[in-house]
Parts: structure tokens; sequence; C-alpha cells
């Protein structure tokens, strides 16, 4: 029997969760590939837990360099996180001519041009399903499944902690802060929790999409990126209104001006299945020119479904070991030398429509002044929500959906809205998706 022999740096949720996976069902992974997957040393900074965790059966380290330096791993499994020390230790088990397999999404995203570089010179396998949307095979389906198509767009709520507080506001009419806390306490949150609520973390998967999709490098640099804590109640409900719910999306779409690459609330119809992907759960929306769109869930996170991921990476690594790198699934799904450097445009350029809310005086002919402006800069007006003053009140808010418009030709809409003497405060611009077509 044929064996792989794996190094395990990092120990804690998803490495533990690979480590029982692996041992759990042993005998079905051998079944299917034909080879058995032994872990041979794992590297934690907790030796003693690392020690308890695999019952003794397994060399332990403290020193994650042993497990890059060891003759005898075929694969190391980086599962450390950050992206200073575990860039180093993967160069360093690339150079050493070891295939790696990595959860790490912030390492891909930002150092994955560099990586892959170095990995083909050594003509070894870096695989990192794990890093985008946890269980979800969505790197497979992307790079193989469907790779028939041209793909048109990517769209997907990647970051499980911002799609629990999101719906804990809709559901129980609770506010960002009112939530945070116990976002963090379930444990999906990254370290530093501002990666998820400001959009980072989900960047960083979208970066990894958008460059498997579209056969471009990662281009993290440039994505935009606006998170939810500015988020209000009131949004959210007057969205629900109009039949929208508010989710964090991560969106790339590849147009002839170049590819948009954006991560930031957005208004969905609530018709779409993906407006209705709750709590902590995962949903990513690929659209092929042959296929239409598509639509995959899942767990996003987790120990056993990030390790689903994990072990399926070192399954195929098991089989593609032998395999010449013609015969490899190439790293950013296009042959090197056909991943082309298409430009980000910047956010001013992009196409969206958007959901719009202003506090106006109650008075005739503020609305003809903001449907004004709005109709000056060719903006049209899809849909339209006032709502009555409160009692003493002389103030309303007034909620405007469009139809797509320019992202620039929207800010100067706004600029003008707000300079109406009528307009009290910050207008709150919220863009929207329709995911269909
Ligand atoms: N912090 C991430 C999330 C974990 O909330 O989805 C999985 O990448």
């Amino acid at each position: 029997m044929k064996t792989l022999n794996v190094g395990i740096m990092g120990l804690g949720t998803v490495g533990g969760g690979t480590y029982t996976v692996l041992t759990r069902n042993a005998a079905e992974i051998t079944r299917r590939t034909g080879v058995q997957i032994n872990v041979i040393q794992v590297a934690d900074r907790n030796i003693d837990h690392a020690k308890t965790m695999t019952g003794g059966s397994v060399a332990v380290t403290g020193d994650a360099l042993e497990v890059v330096n060891n003759p005898k791993v075929d694969v190391v499994v980086e599962l450390i996180g950050g992206y200073t020390l575990s860039r180093e230790l993967v160069l360093k088990a690339i150079a050493n001519k070891k295939h790696v397999v990595t959860a790490n999404k912030a390492l891909i995203a930002l150092h994955g041009n560099e990586i892959f570089a170095a990995a083909k010179a050594n003509n070894v396998i870096v695989a990192f399903e794990a890093a985008v949307a946890g269980g979800i095979p969505i790197i497979k389906a992307l790079r193989e499944g469907l790779g028939a198509n041209r793909i048109e767009w990517v769209a997907g709520i990647i970051n499980g902690t911002t799609n629990f507080i999101l719906t804990e506001m809709r559901e129980k009419g609770l506010t960002y802060q009112d939530v945070i806390g116990e976002a963090q306490r379930l444990g999906y949150a990254e370290a530093d929790p501002t990666f998820d609520v400001e959009g980072i973390d989900a960047a960083h998967k979208l970066t990894i999409m958008s460059a498997i999709a579209f056969g471009m490098p990662m281009k993290f640099e440039q994505a935009y990126t606006e998170g939810i804590t500015k988020l209000q109640q009131v949004d959210i409900k007057y969205a629900e209104e109009l039949g929208y719910r508010v989710k964090l999306l991560g969106i790339t779409k590849c147009t002839n001006k170049g590819v948009e690459l954006r991560v930031h609330p957005t208004l969905i119809s609530e018709k779409r299945l993906v407006a209705n992907v709750n709590g902590a759960m995962n949903a990513v929306v690929v659209k092929g020119d042959a296929v239409g769109p598509t639509l995959y869930y899942g767990a996003g996170a987790g120990a056993e479904p990030t390790a689903s991921a994990v072990v399926a990476d070192l399954m195929d690594v098991a089989r593609l070991i032998d395999a010449t790198s013609a015969q490899r699934v190439p790293y950013l799904a296009f042959q090197p030398e056909q991943v082309h450097d298409l430009a980000i445009l910047p956010i001013d350029e992009i196409q969206s429509a958007y959901y719009l809310r202003l506090r106006a005086s109650d008075k005739p002919g503020v609305l003809a002044n903001v449907t004004k402006i709005l109709g000056d800069l060719s903006i049209s007006i899809d849909a339209m929500l006032q709502k009555e003053p409160d009692d003493n009140e002389t103030e309303a808010d007034i909620v405007i959906l469009t139809h797509i418009t320019l992202e620039k030709n929207m800010n100067a809409a706004i600029s003008a809205i707000e300079a109406l003497p009528e307009i009290t405060g910050k207008l709150v611009r919220i863009r929207m998706e329709e995911l269909g077509k």
C-alpha cells in the first residue's frame, strides 16, 4: 500500500479537527485514494495538548521548523494562521520539496503569488481548499467543476461571524453593538475580530476566488472593503419592508472595463436563496456563461467542516504526488503563462443599484428636489418608501431604491442631496445586487 506522510503545524481548532477526521475516517479515505495517509509529526506551541490529542502515537514538537525540515514528511499542513511565520514556514517547506496544504486565507491572498511561483519552481502542490468558505468545496468547483465556463461573476457570504451578527440584528431587532460580543464568544471570529467585522477576512477569501475565477494574480491590496460596523437596525428593517435582506457580500465581476473586487453590506431580494442563508453559514453564487448561476452552501468555519476541506486536499496530494505538473490542476486554475494581470476597477467605477435613506423636512417640494438630482445624473428610481413622521416630529425618513448606475454618479448625487437645505445629516447608502443573471 502506498503511504503519504503528513506533518501538521498547528493543532488548534482546525488542526485538531483534521487529526480527528483523518483518524476516524482513515479506512474510508484509503478506500477512496488507495493511499494510507499517516500523520507522522505535529507541531504546536502547547506540546501537552498536542500529546493528549494524538494519544502518544505521533511525534510532537514545539518547533514547526522541525516538521518543515523532517525528511520523512511528504506534505506539510499549515494551520498556524497569520502571514509572517506561516509564510516563512511554507516557503521553507516548498524549498525542501514538500507539498503544502493550508487553510490560511490571509497567507494565500497576500503571498499566494510568491508561494505559487516557488511551488512551480520546486514542482510541488500547494492546496488551499480550506482557505475559502471552510467546508464548501468552492475551490474545486471553480477550478474544476466549472472549468468549461467563462466565469462572469462570483458573490458570496464568506464570513460566518458577520452573517451571524446580521441574522441576529434582523431576527431579533438588535443593534450591532448588542450582538458583537455574542458572535465572538461563539468562536468563529478571527484572532483580530476587526478582520471579520471590517470585511478583511471576506476580502482575503474573495481575492482567492477572483484569482481562480478569472485567471489573474492575487490582488488583495486592491480589494475594496467596507464592513458592517456602521450598519443601523433601521436600514435592516426598511430593507425588509421592501423585500430585501442585508448581507455582507464579497463580489467579484469580470467586466469589459476591468475586474470588480469588493466587499460591503449588500441588499439582496429575499426571494434569492442566498438571502436566506442565516447564522454563521456561508454560501457562494458563481455565474458561468454556460451553466448560469450556481449556488454552494455550507459551514464556512468550525473544526470538522474546515477539516473536511483540508483532508480532501490531502487526498488530492495523495493521488497526484507522482503526477507531472502538466497533469495537475494549475494553482490558479489557468496555465501559469495564461494568468493575466487584469486591472481592478476602483470603487468609483463599479456599477451597482443602491438603497438610499435620507431624513428630510416634511415639506412640499423636497422629494421633487431629490428626484431631480437623481434624474439629472441619469439615475433611475426603482422603488420608494416614505415613512410618516413620528408624533411631534417634522422630519420623515425617505428610502429610495435605484436601478444600476455608476458609483461615481451616485457619489455626486449623494453630495448634492446632502447639500439640500431640507435634508438633515448624512444620507445612508447601501449597494444592492440582483444575483440572478
Ligand atoms: N472568521 C471566519 C468567519 C472563520 O467568521 O467566517 C472562517 O474563515
